[in-house]
């Protein structure tokens, strides 16, 4: 079996075969919504059924045709959420409602209804400013913003629910035969798969038959859309037009194809539209297959020419019109209202939670490979940094470490001694980390499928037996991991006693959690398959691979008694995947369009609550690159295009969030210095700068955290009110102080980098040449030019001196880079605590500092009163930007009154003034003061 898995993979090595996945018009709840909705049918609320309490308003909807009663409520949510929840008011059976997303009942705000015409009902959140208009016939809801309409649901009609029935069949059966009010013709209808589906060679059959929704929200004045990962298309959403639709389906698409709206490896169904004056949310809750289509209706001037001599203008608002559809489960859906980005990342996030503080270890370099042979090679790897003087924090094996792809053991002949391997790197301060994927060998003598087997935590088939299903290890059955105590019993596999070899220093990788089943429909799991409560996978599809992080981050954490951060990284996510660890990009090609495309595909992550995101740095078919590559080097020619390529590749890596080197098996040997000593340079330089940037890094991460901020920024959200950058994808901000423009073109001599902001002045990173904001600036680029640029008003805490890798630079010394603004002042922060634990958490041990510079004075003060952390380290060095004339002296004053000079350099051609030898602690709050 494993030999003719293997002969799979290499067939796969290619392009994406695109007939493998369902495009809109193959899928059946598509095409009935489409058919059903041109029928025009209408639904109306019925307003005398209302009922409030405490929590939420609910009323009775009904369609004019089906007259089967929904239920409708509406609730508001504490920082200005509304949420509304349709459901069948008497189903046959409960309809599946996503559980384990929301971080706790969202705590809800008493609406209070004002009375309306007839026929209308009006709600408002007790402040005055956001209020509810619920129109009865036809159905709809305003949502009313300062007298303005903001959001409209169902203004396009496109409700659409359709109640779980009985099989014509069985009710015939049980009915004897008498007349009933099914339309039988429509069942007879195959193409419209309402309880049979086929696809190719597959047949869904469908036990509760069709069960989908929909709902359309019209967005006035918007037409920039975000949102909705994962696809690997631009960050800004585009129209679809007929028989297309953003899916969000999370499927294994190895090669997948770029600027395409297919559903890859992770589903995050919220979307964000953004318009100058404000920026809003919709959080579709629903974990089944969904689509999401989009259609932008420009502003319009009419000209009334019937009103009198003179004739009228009015303008109509551009709007744009979003329509979701869900194969399955109910209507649960939070609209955020802003008003600015960082209130709809912060109201997001109340809902979902934050990113999980990763250790600091994680934001370093990961060396990855399918596979590092055995321990002799990675004890070679490992060493080969240290030669080359390259930094990096983790080593990955793929899955061939394992005993024939039995997650948590180890090949004894590659990896005899787990321990010793690990016990060479701690020596080294650096990490593990190893792939366990959900799919479970079938295997009779291996303990983790007996266990789980005879617990009966596998997925079911219809027949009721486990689920069986093709992966790397051949015939596998796959771990039921929305089963609460199937997470539990999981997570209790990576206590040290139990998963044997394994260390502290070990840390987890999820892969293949789609979950992905080679053969299977779409290379995943049949929707019928049955999971704890009897729930169909169709239900939960999209959540399945957020649980299996969820129990594996457990896991890490229960094996340290509750004390130290996991670190996880995962293939397939969904909203609320943040709280667990890490997403990657999944399986790309390695071309020059790929890493254009990861910069969009990251900030679309990044905005929708999935800050720590990393594409792959040496992707697919890198294999014909790298021997290419070897040749050229024989013969001389360095600098061929395709190590080009992979050089761009690392340093546009090094300024993404998370940044790992990886290869596929049967490739030629890719570490970073079999390239030449000129591409190993390179390389070194792009890895040391990451290094160097740490502490920013690190500080961006906890202000994600605490505070729901993105790392990685599109333009627009630190320029909301700045038209151009609502569409830009080739640049973006790390915090709010750096500007990155990666070079993704090959041969490039120069790029076009956009600094915007009229008040605003930036710093080329590098060189210290500075421009004034609003304008798109030519840089000169060679091969060692990353171009980034710093936003003056900001300081930015770097680290003087990189080590082998992080663990190496915690005692070493800061540098503050102030670039100041266009009124000579600017502030930042540092956070720093030990970088693997909770007790920044429990025990407040950390240190947040604020740095100010103003009036000539760089101020260093608590930012946050309740951290405590004994730091000795110092700040070594300053270096102001853009300070105009040479000073006369320049002074240290401590808080213990002291005050000292300091020795300064100036350069008036770059205005830069610089102060080295500095001995400042950290910790401690003190003053620079310049004359
Ligand atoms: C697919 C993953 O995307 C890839 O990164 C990994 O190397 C292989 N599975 C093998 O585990």
């Amino acid at each position: 079996m494993e030999a003719a898995v293997k002969e799979e993979i290499s067939v796969e090595d290619e392009a994406v075969d695109k007939n493998i996945f369902r495009d809109c018009n193959k899928i059946a709840f598509y095409r009935r919504q489409k058919q059903w909705l041109s029928k025009k049918s209408t639904y109306q609320a019925l307003l005398d059924s209302v009922t409030t309490d405490e929590d939420s308003t609910r009323f009775q909807i009904i369609n004019e045709a089906s007259k089967v009663p929904l239920l409708a409520e509406i609730y508001g949510i504490e920082g200005n959420i509304f949420r509304l929840k349709i459901n069948e008011e008497t189903p046959l059976k409960p309809r599946f409602e996503v559980p384990d997303v929301l971080t706790s009942k969202p705590s809800t705000v008493r609406l209070i209804s004002c009375s309306g015409d007839t026929g209308s009902l009006i709600l408002a959140d007790g402040k005055g400013d956001l209020k509810c208009h619920i129109t009865a016939n036809p159905f709809k809801v305003d949502l009313v913003s300062e007298e303005e309409v903001v959001i409209s649901i169902n203004s396009l009609g496109q409700l659409y629910f359709e109640h779980l029935q009985i099989l014509h069949k069985q009710r015939a059966a049980k009915e004897n035969e008498e007349e009933t009010s099914v339309d039988t013709s429509q069942e007879n209808q195959e193409d419209l798969g309402l309880w049979e589906e086929k696809f190719g060679k597959f047949v869904d059959i469908k036990a509760n038959g069709p069960s989908s929704i929909g709902l359309d929200f019209s967005l006035h004045g918007f037409e920039h859309l975000y949102g909705i990962p994962q696809h690997a298309e631009s960050h800004q959403l585009k129209n679809t037009g007929d028989g297309d639709a953003y899916r969000l389906y999370n499927l294994d698409v190895y090669g997948y194809q770029i600027y395409d709206k297919m559903g890859i490896y992770g589903s995050v169904p919220y979307l964000l539209a953004h318009k100058l004056g404000r920026t809003i949310g919709i959080f579709w809750l629903n974990a089944s297959e969904t689509l999401v289509e989009i259609n932008t209706e420009p502003a319009v001037e009419y000209t009334l020419t019937q009103m009198g001599p003179v004739a009228a203008k009015q303008k109509v608002r551009s709007r744009t019109h979003v329509h979701w559809m869900s194969e399955s489960g109910i209507i649960d859906v939070f609209l955020l209202t802003g008003p600015t980005p960082s209130d709809v990342f912060k109201q997001y996030s109340h809902l979902t939670g934050t990113q999980a503080m990763p250790p600091l270890f994680s934001l370093g370099y990961h060396q990855c490979r399918w596979n590092y042979e055995d321990e002799q090679d990675v004890k070679a790897v490992d060493a080969g940094f240290d030669e080359h003087d390259i930094p990096y924090d983790a080593m990955w094996l793929d899955i061939e470490h394992t005993e024939g792809k039995r997650y948590f053991t180890w090949d004894k002949n590659r990896f005899p001694k787990p321990k010793r391997m690990q016990e060479l790197l701690r020596s080294k301060k650096r990490k593990l980390v190893v792939i366990s994927d959900p799919h479970i060998k079938i295997d009779p003598d291996y303990s983790v499928y007996v266990k789980a087997k005879d617990q009966g935590f596998f997925v079911k088939n219809q027949e009721g037996e486990d689920f069986e299903g093709v992966c790397w290890p051949g015939l596998s059955s796959y771990l039921d991991f929305t089963n609460p105590k199937v997470r539990e019993w999981y997570s209790s596999l990576f206590a040290f006693p139990v998963y044997q070899g394994s260390t502290d220093i070990l840390f987890l990788w999820n892969d293949m959690n789609e979950p992905s089943v080679f053969r299977g429909p779409e290379q995943t799991m049949q929707k019928n398959a049955i999971h704890h409560g009897n729930w169909e996978h169709r239900e939960l599809h999209n959540i399945y691979g957020f649980y299996h992080q969820m129990a594996t981050a457990e896991g890490l954490i229960k094996r340290s008694k509750g004390k130290e951060r996991p670190f996880v990284l995962t293939r397939s996510f969904f909203a609320g995947s943040q709280k667990y660890g890490a997403v990657w990009t999944g399986d790309n090609t390695a071309e020059w369009s790929n890493l254009k495309i990861s910069i969009p595909m990251l900030l679309t992550l990044s905005i929708t609550g999935i800050c720590f995101c990393g594409g792959k740095m040496s992707p697919l078919r890198l294999e014909t690159l790298i021997s290419l590559c070897a040749s050229f080097i024989q013969s001389g020619f360095i600098g061929n295009p395709e190590t080009e390529l992979l050089v761009r590749w690392y340093q546009a890596g090094a300024y993404q969030p998370f940044f790992r080197g990886h290869a596929t098996m049967n490739t030629k040997r890719r570490e970073p210095w079999l390239f030449g000593e000129e591409h190993t340079r390179l390389i070194r330089e792009a890895i040391r700068e990451r290094y160097g940037l740490l502490p920013y890094w690190y500080s961006l991460f906890y202000h994600a955290h605490v505070a729901s901020q993105p790392v990685m920024r599109p333009l627009w959200v630190e320029f909301p009110d700045e038209l151009k950058t609502f569409d830009m994808e080739d640049e973006y901000m790390l915090g709010s102080a750096l500007l990155v423009h990666p070079v993704t073109e090959p041969k490039a001599t120069t790029v076009d980098v956009f600094l915007p902001g009229s008040n605003e002045v930036w710093y080329d990173y590098k060189t210290f040449a500075h421009w004034e904001g609003g304008c798109t600036v030519k840089i000169p680029v060679a091969l060692d030019t990353i171009p980034v640029f710093q936003r003056g008003g900001s300081v930015i805490p770097i680290k003087t001196t990189v080590g082998k890798s992080t663990g190496w630079m915690t005692e070493s010394s800061y540098g503050l880079r102030v670039a100041l603004s266009t009124k000579g002042s600017s502030v930042g922060e540092l956070y720093l605590d030990d970088g693997h634990s909770f007790q920044y958490l429990h025990q407040k041990q950390f240190l947040h500092r604020k740095f100010s510079f103003c009036s000539s004075v760089l101020i260093n003060s608590s930012a946050d009163q309740r951290g405590r952390y004994p730091s000795k380290c110092v700040v070594e060095k300053i270096l102001v930007l853009g300070f105009r004339k040479e000073p006369s002296s320049v002074t240290t004053h401590s808080s213990d009154g002291k005050d000292q000079p300091v020795a300064f350099t100036y350069c008036a051609k770059t205005s830069t003034l610089s102060l080295e030898k500095l001995s400042l602690n950290i910790a401690t709050d003190w003053e620079v003061r310049i004359i």
